[in-house]
């Protein structure tokens, strides 16, 4: 299974929430079982590494980011099973570059899969990249739960 996480900038959200995904995994003894990337709909970072305040904050957790930053491409819809995206911007513009009814079903939002966050409507992992360390925080914490409620809905039902 291939999972692509989007962002902006592909250098705070998306790039935590792979790692995220990935810990979780290696947890879980899942590791093999599933590809992740990340990228993003923007071209600003492209090449650049996570930005240092993602880097810091999810190392204060145990968790190690690391790729470069690359922007998506209409070949990226096709060729992962589940595109998620951090915000409802990023999601209107994967959508903008899926080429039939079967890519679009695809792209999701990451946080479609917290069941607190259907329940309040706030489906959208803010940006954190002009705001203070809090914000950073917080995208952990929001990606944790919805990679914790990907794995139980999607990852487990198909790996195991
Ligand atoms: P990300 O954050 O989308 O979570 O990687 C951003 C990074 C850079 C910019 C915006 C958001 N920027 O405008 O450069």
């Amino acid at each position: 299974m291939r999972l692509l996480f989007v962002c902006l900038g592909n250098i705070c959200r998306s790039p935590t929430a792979e790692a995220v995904m990935r810990h979780l995994l290696v947890e879980e003894g899942l590791a093999d079982a599933v590809e992740i990337d990340s990228a993003g709909t923007g071209d600003w970072h492209v090449g650049h590494a996570p930005d240092q305040r993602s880097t810091g904050a999810a190392s204060g957790r145990g968790i190690e980011l690391s790729g470069q930053a690359r922007q998506v491409t209409p070949g990226d819809i096709e060729a992962f099973d589940l595109i998620l995206a951090m915000d409802r911007s990023n999601h209107d513009d994967l959508l903008a570059l899926a080429p039939d009814e079967g890519a679009r079903e695809r792209v999701r939002l990451l946080r479609e899969y917290d069941r607190e966050a259907v329940a309040t409507g706030e489906l959208e992992v803010p940006d954190p990249y002009y705001g203070g360390d809090d914000g950073f925080e917080d995208v952990l914490d929001l990606v944790t739960r919805a990679c914790e409620g990907l794995l139980e809905a999607e990852i487990r039902p198909r790996v195991s």
